[in-house]
């Protein structure tokens, strides 16, 4: 059988943030409350010429630059965060990046979970087509309600991975268990720019997803869990992943070691809620920062988007990986950040509003070299600042 998996993989994130020790002190409660209770550290902020399409671009660059396009004929962009309810945001991003026109391109949407379908479905495509490659990009903004309990659950982020037969990073294995049910724990209306949020309810519903994804995949000859070397989770916020972790040892009635797990929440401590990212910043996280040669060693991942949908599935590192990650970039991406205060957050976090369709010039702010420029007519208007 030809091995499919993810070849090359990058996250990008926007050079704002603000400290959640800000937040504590806006909220009037004790700090330890988010670094301790949540799990997390910053939230990383967008500028108004920053965007989910912005962000992919700039994730998917290093791969493009370092891998070429050539191949490359579908791009699947997983967002829950959308710019249009019609057209991809993906076709914006192909233009940016100079990709082949002879191209399909499509939005796919299912909360936090959309790009585990895209990898599934890209790797079957790949199956067939061997010679073809897939880009496949997740993308978001994760906002919530000013003074809000999901308000220090914000933060925002791209992954772009590339799709191919035989990967250099994590083959993925066929075996996956899934799981849907019909609820309502997150849930973001049409009209609405923040998700209406059952938050415990949510987190509850997680954990039980986990363990009828987790049951579903052993059904269907999946790895036993002594097999598996490291976990990601679905990372609303880091100490989600801790109660995950053990919630799922629990089941497989066997001692939790966080060690397994924790490499993938550095990143994320740093960046907040990624959405449709979160999961796959959270496998980045942990090739990019575990110590021990993974190579040959399985990952057991889980992804869950609120509504709801929960998939459990492993990979396989590839001996040589750390070849082809792009670490010191990602470290870059992290370190080199500007912190604001809240007066900063709260003029980062107030919408461009342009629904009556005059001009809006944006500012230019943005680290990266894709920027949107303008909202005009009702048309976004990106551009590449180095080109
Ligand atoms: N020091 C240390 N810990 C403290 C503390 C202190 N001073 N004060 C409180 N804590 C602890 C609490 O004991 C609690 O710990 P446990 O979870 O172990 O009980 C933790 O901090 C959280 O505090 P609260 O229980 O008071 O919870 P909250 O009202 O602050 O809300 C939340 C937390 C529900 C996660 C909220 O942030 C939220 O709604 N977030 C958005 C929804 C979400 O992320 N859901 C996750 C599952 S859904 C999903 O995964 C999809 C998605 O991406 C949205």
């Amino acid at each position: 059988m030809i091995k499919t998996g993810i070849d090359a993989m990058s996250f990008y994130v926007p050079h704002r943030y603000i400290g959640l020790e800000s937040l504590a002190e806006r909220h009037g409660i004790d700090p330890e409350k988010f670094s301790k209770g949540i799990g997390q550290e910053k939230i990383a902020l967008p500028g108004h010429d920053e965007d989910i399409v912005t962000m992919a671009a700039e994730a998917a660059k290093p791969l493009i630059d370092k891998y070429g396009a050539d191949g490359i004929d579908t791009v699947l962009f997983a967002t829950e965060t959308g710019i249009d309810q019609s057209k991809s945001a993906g076709i914006y991003v192909h233009r940016l990046l100079g990709l082949p026109a002879n191209c399909r391109n499509v939005e796919l949407k299912q909360a936090c979970y959309s790009a585990t379908p895209a990898i599934q479905l890209a790797c079957g495509y790949v199956a067939r087509k061997p010679d073809r490659r897939v880009l496949v990009i997740a993308s978001d903004v994760a906002r919530y309600e000013l003074d809000s309990s999901g308000e220090p659950t914000q933060g925002a982020a791209a992954v772009a991975m590339l799709i191919s037969a035989d990967p250099r990073l994590v083959e993925i294995d066929p075996v996956s268990g899934c799981f849907t049910e019909d609820i309502m724990d997150f849930w973001r209306p049409n009209y609405r720019r923040t998700p209406l949020v059952d938050g415990k309810y949510s987190a509850l519903r997680y954990l039980n997803a986990l363990i009828e994804a987790w049951r579903d995949y052993q059904a269907n000859g999946g790895l036993d869990y002594s097999e598996i070397a490291r976990f990601c989770y679905h990372l609303p916020f880091s100490r989600m992943g801790e109660k995950a972790h053990r919630h799922l040892a629990k089941a497989a009635k066997t001692q939790v070691n966080m060690d397994q797990a924790l490499p993938g929440m550095i990143y994320n401590r740093q960046i907040g809620n990624s959405y449709a990212a979160s999961m796959y910043l959270a496998l980045i996280s942990t090739l990019d920062n575990s110590d021990m040669d993974l190579g040959g060693k399985a990952m057991g991942l889980f992804s869950y988007g609120s509504g709801a949908v929960a998939e459990f599935f492993a990979g396989r590192v590839v001996p040589g990986y750390r070849d082809h990650l792009f670490t010191e970039r990602h470290r870059a991406l992290i370190d080199e950040r500007e912190q604001v205060d809240y007066e900063g957050y709260l003029k980062l976090w107030q919408a461009v509003d342009p629904g009556d369709g005059s001009e809006r010039i944006l500012p230019d702010e943005a680290r990266g070299r894709y920027r949107l420029a303008s909202i005009n007519e009702h048309q976004r208007h990106y551009i590449d600042s180095a080109a």
